[in-house]
């Protein structure tokens, strides 16, 4: 036994020895103790022989940490085993945790050496074909030190934003509702013929697989050992296998063939981070009649985006007959104070909740106090927290829109404000006035005007 203390935390794998890496048989090797939840300590017996073992129950979490902790004081090599990954759901956190609370620092006396292991999304990946393959997460629908608003707002996220979806913990004998639960956000979002995978033991005795669909997925056996895999919206089943494309489809016109035109090999996609926005401009060419919410809902992107791709045009690029100068971040303030000379505006506000209001509004409706932006008459009150507003860009479209409209730093309309027809015209004054606006408040405008002084 050495002087000096040393923590493994040893991640080794689903359960086979098979999956075990060589360094994790290793680290137990040269341990003179074994820590672990009883479970995991069976699933290495094996490499038992000689040492001291210590088995914890199952929520002796943080025992097993200050059992570590205390012995490697002693000078002993401690191997705290996890199965999987140490790191993933696992003892590696609550370990450090403890350890930096006792005054320990890298440099201390004790080394800590973390061991990597296949993980069990990987394990149960590997058993049903290849889930995987394109972006996905992982979520532990375990709300024993969680609240479940913040598992349920995690699980919403990866539903709106197309993730493939890892559930650990997904059900325990009390925890029972929790899937439901799962299944019903994501079906917000997903078909209910999504394919899912539902994996028991990976590599262990009971492995046991089930094939299935998001809408009938919690109606089968679901436990503490079972890793669930839920589809994107790409995900296919064939013979058995549960496959997500790597996007081939989107640059070939099939996996071994030519490119699609406008795409080249070795290259980002025409709709990669560069060029996306010229593909918006060239919609909105083929689509002058689509309005610019339905463009932004078509490309999966907030309206801001979508009025910046219009705005960073070249002076020769069409855009549908709509134009868009973003207004200097100075300015955004006076853009209220100039909108009020356009006579009547027409301020349009979208409720999370889906439901649109149109306010018919006038100068003298508008009123600057404090972080607020109230806009009051007799029919309403409107409240626009100011603070919010990050960006604003003036936007027309040929005879058809005179506009305003202000965005949060997610790129997202708070409101828009737009001049209001007479007669079925803008009167001459009022686009007078907005052109004046554009020369005066729009960035591009000014840094323009300043090259040419
Ligand atoms: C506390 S987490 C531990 C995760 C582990 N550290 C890992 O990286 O796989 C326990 C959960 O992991 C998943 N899990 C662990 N081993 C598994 C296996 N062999 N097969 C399927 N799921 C497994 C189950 O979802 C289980 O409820």
């Amino acid at each position: 036994m050495s002087n000096k203390g040393k923590i493994f935390l040893v991640g080794f794998g689903p359960g086979s020895k098979e999956h075990m890496t060589q360094r994790a048989r290793e680290a137990i090797a040269e341990s003179d103790v074994v820590i672990g939840y009883s479970t995991y300590i069976q699933l290495v017996k094996e490499l038992l022989d000689g040492k001291e073992v210590v088995r914890k129950g199952m929520t002796e979490e943080i025992d097993r940490c200050v059992e570590a902790y205390e012995q490697a004081v002693q000078g002993k090599t401690v191997a705290l085993v996890s199965s999987g990954d140490i790191g993933v759901y696992g003892m590696a956190g609550p370990t450090y945790e403890v350890l930096l609370q006792s005054g320990w620092t890298p440099q201390s006396d004790i080394e800590v050496e973390t061991v990597p292991g296949t993980t069990a999304l990987s394990a149960c990946a590997s058993l049903v074909g290849a889930p995987l393959t394109h972006d996905f997460c992982s979520i532990s629908l375990s709300d024993l030190l969680t609240p479940w608003p913040t598992i349920a707002k995690r699980i919403d996220a990866a539903g709106r934003s197309d993730f493939v979806v890892a559930l650990y913990n997904p059900k325990s004998g009390r925890r029972t509702q929790q899937i439901v639960e799962a299944q019903r956000i994501l079906l917000q979002y997903r078909k209910a013929e999504t394919p899912v995978a539902i994996v028991k033991s990976a590599y262990r005795d009971m492995q046991d697989v089930q094939m299935t669909t998001l809408d009938k997925m919690s109606e089968h056996k679901i436990g503490m050992l079972s890793t669930v895999l839920i589809g994107n919206s790409s995900t296919f089943m064939q013979e058995g296998l549960m496959i997500t494309p790597r996007g081939y489809a989107n640059k070939y016109d099939n996996i071994t063939g030519e490119t699609k035109d406008g795409e080249k090999a070795g290259r980002s996609l025409t709709m990669g981070l560069i060029s996306w926005k010229s593909v918006v401009r060239e919609y909105l060419n083929n689509e002058p009649h689509h309005s610019l919410r339905d463009v932004a809902r078509f490309f999966n992107a907030p309206m801001g985006e979508i009025v910046s791709a219009i705005g960073e045009a070249d002076a020769d690029v069409t855009t549908g007959g709509y134009k868009a100068l973003a207004i200097a971040p100075d300015k955004i303030e006076q853009a209220i104070e100039v909108s009020k000379g356009f006579g009547k505006l027409r301020a349009v506000v979208r409720a999370e909740g889906g439901a649109i209001s149109e306010l018919m509004i006038n100068s003298n409706d508008f009123e600057q106090r404090g972080d607020w932006l109230n806009i009051e008459n007799e029919h309403f009150h409107f409240h626009v927290n100011w603070p919010q507003v990050t960006s604003a860009w003036l936007v027309r479209h040929d005879s058809k829109l005179l506009g305003v409209q202000f965005f949060n730093p997610q790129n997202e309309t708070v409101f828009n404000l737009s001049v209001v027809k007479q007669d079925g015209e803008f009167s001459q004054d009022v686009v007078e006035k907005y052109n004046h606006a554009w020369n005066e408040l729009g960035i591009r405008a000014i840094q323009e005007k300043a090259v040419n002084e």
